[in-house]
């Protein structure tokens, strides 16, 4: 079966090329390489030992995507190139709307010219807003997102949702991730936030690594065990292997179906802190600070549709998901 996968060389996308891969799938990449390494094809190849077809291109480029579809059989799409920085969504809106929607538009169109019915999106659990209830199962509220980028995954949800209502025999599997972090266990593939980071593991990083002075933690007043925010992390390896599970699922059924993507387990930031001193033994500074705006104080899955349906679960633990992540940054410390 050959895969066209998007934003392959992104950090989801990279781990998700190397399952797929593992899993005995044709993969074919494309990316335009605007986010982390440029050799993270090459780390793949590496990884898998395979060798895959590799489009430098931009998915907004309808001809250069025709051009991919020209060359392969597509039998499935795995959409995970977009951009993802919350904070600058808020700051430059339209970018995010051209590039996440009009990307995943052009895509869309172009598999509806060469009668491709498999699609995997890489959707977000930040689609459900404020929750009213955790854990939160894939039937909860969505659409009150508090950021662009948020609400862009929510519009290509709908789109594929109407898609699915006009053309029966299509299959639309949105995957709404909870908090992805980690890296591949070989320390060759992982996350590069580019300048500060917003997310919580990055930041930890560099604060491990001295290249920050310490962690900020936005609010110890939240009415959770500690004070501090609860959120469902899972281990980007064990969110790649999803998307291998959902591709088989893609093609075996139609019509629109969403999996939560998470462990079911939280962890305070607090909780978060403290694994990762004793996981690698790097000490953590940090201090208390305002509460960050748009921030919810819980966040959990619900995991058991996944379960169920794609026989798919998380198995690593956050234990694993620190050590792994510090790994990838030991590795460029060097
Ligand atoms: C986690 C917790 C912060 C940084 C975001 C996106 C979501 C998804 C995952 C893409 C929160 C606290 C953080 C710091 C802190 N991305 N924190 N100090 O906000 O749960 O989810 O990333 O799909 O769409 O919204 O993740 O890692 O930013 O924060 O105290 O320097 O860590 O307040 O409680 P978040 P996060």
């Amino acid at each position: 079966m050959t895969v066209l996968l998007t934003g392959g060389a992104g950090y989801i996308g990279s781990h998700v090329a190397v399952e797929m891969i593992n899993a005995g799938f044709n993969v074919v990449i494309a990316d335009n390489l605007s986010a982390g390494h440029k050799d993270v094809p090459e780390r793949i190849k590496t990884l898998t030992g395979v060798s895959f077809p590799f489009f430098e291109i931009d998915i907004c480029d309808k001809e250069a995507v025709r051009g991919i579809f020209d060359s392969f059989s597509v039998d499935a799409v795995v959409h995970a190139a977009g951009y993802k920085a919350v904070a600058e969504s808020v700051s430059l809106p339209l970018k995010y709307y051209r590039n996440n929607t009009d990307g995943a538009l052009t895509l869309l169109e172009v598999m509806a010219e060469r009668g491709v019915k498999a699609f995997v999106f890489s959707s977000s659990a930040t689609v459900y807003g404020i929750p009213d209830t955790v854990p939160i199962k894939e039937t909860a509220h969505t659409g009150d997102c508090l950021n662009a980028y948020g609400r862009t995954k929510y519009i290509i949800e709908k789109i594929l949702e109407d898609l699915c209502r006009s053309d029966p025999l299509f299959s639309a599997v949105p995957l709404r991730y909870f908090n992805p972090v980690g890296a591949h266990r070989s320390g060759l593939l992982g996350d590069d936030p580019i300048g500060v980071p917003n997310n919580l593991m990055p930041y930890i990083l560099r604060v491990a690594a001295g290249r920050l002075p310490e962690l900020n933690i936005f609010g110890n007043d939240y009415p959770t065990k500690d004070g501090t925010c609860i959120r469902d992390y899972i281990h980007v390896v064990d969110l790649a292997k999803g998307h291998t599970a959902a591709v088989d699922y893609a093609v075996k059924h139609s019509g629109y179906e969403v999996f939560n993507l998470g462990t079911g387990i939280g962890y305070s930031v607090l909780d978060m802190v403290r694994v990762f001193e004793k996981v690698t033994g790097r000490p953590l500074p940090y201090k208390f600070a305002p509460r960050r705006e748009g921030d919810s104080a819980e966040y959990l899955a619900d995991p058991s549709k996944a379960e169920k349906n794609l026989g798919w679960r998380a198995v690593l633990t956050i234990e694993d998901m620190c050590f792994d992540a510090q790994r990838y940054e030991g590795g460029k410390e060097q």
